[in-house]
Order: structure tokens, then sequence, then C-alpha cells
């Protein structure tokens, strides 16, 4: 199966009320994680690269590993997306390269850091969108910001200092016509996102839902949605780690932005915790071991085995037969002729 518009697949999760996971990737290994959970689950997948991840892996061995998982899963739908794009520019480079989704993150100006004005934002995902889906291709934009910093990415701030407002979201929407909304409600990237399980004072899934009222047919995204499960920060910690303690975002609260509108929930943090908590155990049992394999075979299944969880979870698991592929083409006419009308 070619890979396919991230559109379609989200489109398909609102009809069947579910929710598809996109799964960070930087190498072979998480990908095939990933395939490998998706074929286990009958699952449509979401891969996704950011800016780092593009870089880490020079991109073009990225895409030639997404052709080849395409070809060796060809049951199951697959769409390669941008994560966290900072420019109309790395958007363009995404979209030729062969990625079917980009994310137009104009929340915070191209140095990835300083949050953008409302009217900066609007001019850079419009430009995006007018650019993508002339070729078919899906558009994720960002408004209001998440906290934290990754790799540079990220205002340095907690989850509640840029809360996304709600009326501010609908205009957004209205005035780039974009396929998917990232919102901010609370939540942060990396391990260490709330001090204690969240509550409603933390992690606002009521802004969720007011946001969901104001735009019912809009798919949401939640970004930062990794749950840092006790157990693989403990995995870690046993085998010599240093991870102070930490929570991640329920996975029920997810469960129930689900209910209310959230399509694409973004998970790296716990994929990462997975492999590195893998590791570090045949590191500390087998100090004897010197070849890759023998501690990346266990990584690669610690990765899949969350993977093949948050997918049953958020309900995507037994809906990768559901529908065939629509062409990018297709996608592109469907764009055109609403704009026409
Ligand atoms: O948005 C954050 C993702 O976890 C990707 O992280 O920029 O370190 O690859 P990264
Ligand atoms: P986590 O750090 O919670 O996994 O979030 C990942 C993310 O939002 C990528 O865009
Ligand atoms: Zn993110």
């Amino acid at each position: 199966m070619p890979l396919v518009s991230m559109r379609q697949l989200l489109d398909e999760a609102a009809k069947g009320g579910y929710g598809v996971g996109a799964f960070n990737v930087n190498n072979m290994e998480q990908i095939q994680a990933i395939m490998e959970a998706a074929r286990e689950t009958k699952s449509p997948v979401i891969v996704q690269a950011s800016r780092g991840a593009r870089s880490y892996s020079q991109d073009k061995y990225l895409y030639h590993l997404m052709l080849a998982a395409a070809e060796l899963y060809p049951e199951i739908p697959l769409v390669l997306h941008l994560d966290h794009g900072n420019s109309v520019e790395t958007c363009k480079s995404a979209i030729e390269l062969g990625f079917t989704s980009v994310m137009m993150d104009g929340s915070l100006m191209p140095d990835g850091k300083t949050p953008s004005s409302f009217d900066y934002n609007v001019k850079a995902t419009r430009e995006v969108v007018a650019m993508a889906h002339a070729k078919g291709i899906t558009v994720e934009g960002e408004i209001g910001c998440l906290g934290g910093i990754e790799d540079g990415h990220g205002t340095g701030l907690d989850g509640l200092s840029h809360l996304t407002d709600p009326a501010q979201a609908a205009e957004f929407v209205k005035q780039t016509g974009l396929d998917a909304l990232a919102i901010a409600i609370g939540t942060s990237h990396g391990a260490y996102k709330f001090s204690k399980k969240p509550t409603g004072e933390t992690l606002k899934m009521d802004r969720l839902i007011e946001i969901h009222k104001l735009l019912p047919n809009t798919h949401l995204v939640m970004h930062g949605s990794s749950s840092v499960p006790k157990d693989l920060q403990d995995i870690i910690n046993q085998y010599g780690g240093k991870l102070k303690p930490t929570w991640g975002v329920p996975v029920e609260e997810i469960q129930l932005g689900i209910k209310n509108g959230v399509r694409k929930i973004n998970v790296d943090t716990d994929n990462r915790l997975a492999i590195t908590g893998a590791i570090r155990k045949v590191f500390a049992e087998k100090p004897e071991e010197f070849d890759p394999r023998s501690y990346l075979k266990p990584a690669r299944e610690a990765m899949k085995k969350v993977v093949a969880l948050r997918m049953t979870q958020f309900g995507q698991a037994g809906h990768a037969g559901d529908y065939a592929p629509v062409p990018l083409s297709e996608m592109a006419a469907r764009y055109a002729q609403k704009k026409a009308a």
C-alpha cells in the first residue's frame, strides 16, 4: 500500500469514534517496532519524524525505511508525518521528500522557542495549507503552546502558561483551513510533565471539551501525551538510571479526549523509556555482550509492547482493514473542489 494522507486516517477515526497514536521515530528499530505492533493489533499507523529525527537520519534513510515498511506491511494504512515543522521551508522540504502529512507549528517562531503572534501563526499555516493541499497532503497546526522543551523545541515554560483559547482556536481553523488542530491543555513534551497525578487544575480536559464543542468537525491533536508509566521508570532506575519521580498523562484522560474530538495522540517519551530500560537491563545483566543486536532486539520488543498497548487503548486496533487508501491526487482534487464551492 502506498503511504496515505493523514486526513483519510483521521476522517475514518472520527467515523469510528476512535483515536490514532502518532509515534515518533529516528531509526529502523523504532519503525519496525511500530509496524509489528500494527500488524499484531491490525491498526492503521501514523509515524512521525521531528526536525531532530530528520537531521539524525539524514531523512532520506528514514523515508526509504518507510517505503520498506509500506511494502512489507501492505495491509496497514501508513502515514509519514512531519512533527513540529518550525517554518514553511521545513514543511516544503518534507513535502518534497514524500511526507504525506506535515505539522506547521506556527505557535512558536522559527527558533522553536518564542511564542508567536496569532497573525504570524495564521499566515505561516495558511501558506503551508495552500502548498500541501495542492498535493493532497494533510496539515496539522497548533494554537496555544505546550510546556517543556525537547531537543531545543518548546517554550521551556510549564504547560499552563499558554493554554489554547477556544474562541481563538475557532478563528484559527476558519482562517487557515487546516485538517487537524493541536491544542495546549497543560501537557508538556518529555518525561517531566506533572509532579503528581494530574487533576483538573493541571490537565485541562474541560478546556478540551469546550474547544470540541466550538469545533465539532475539527480533528483535535493531543501532544505531550506519553503516560510515563511507573513500571518503565522503575526498570530504568533499577538498572542504574537516575529518573526523578514524575507523572504523565493518564490513559483514561486520553480516552476522555477521544470521546471529545481527539483523533491524533502524540507519543514519543514512553517509547524512549521502554527502549532505554531494555538496553540498560542487558548492559547490567550481561556486561560481556557487545553485539548491538543483543540489546537492540529487546529494545525493539519493549517498544513494540508499549505501542501495541497504546493502539489498543486508543481504539485504533482492528481498523487497519476498514478502508482502501485514497490516492493523494484524489485528496488534492477533493480539496480543490471544496475551495471552489
Ligand atoms: O515533539 C517532541 C518529540 O518528542 C520529538 O522530539 O525533537 O527530540 O526528536 P525530538
Ligand atoms: P511525549 O513527550 O509526551 O511523548 O510527546 C511527544 C509529542 O508530543 C511529539 O510531538
Ligand atoms: Zn509535540
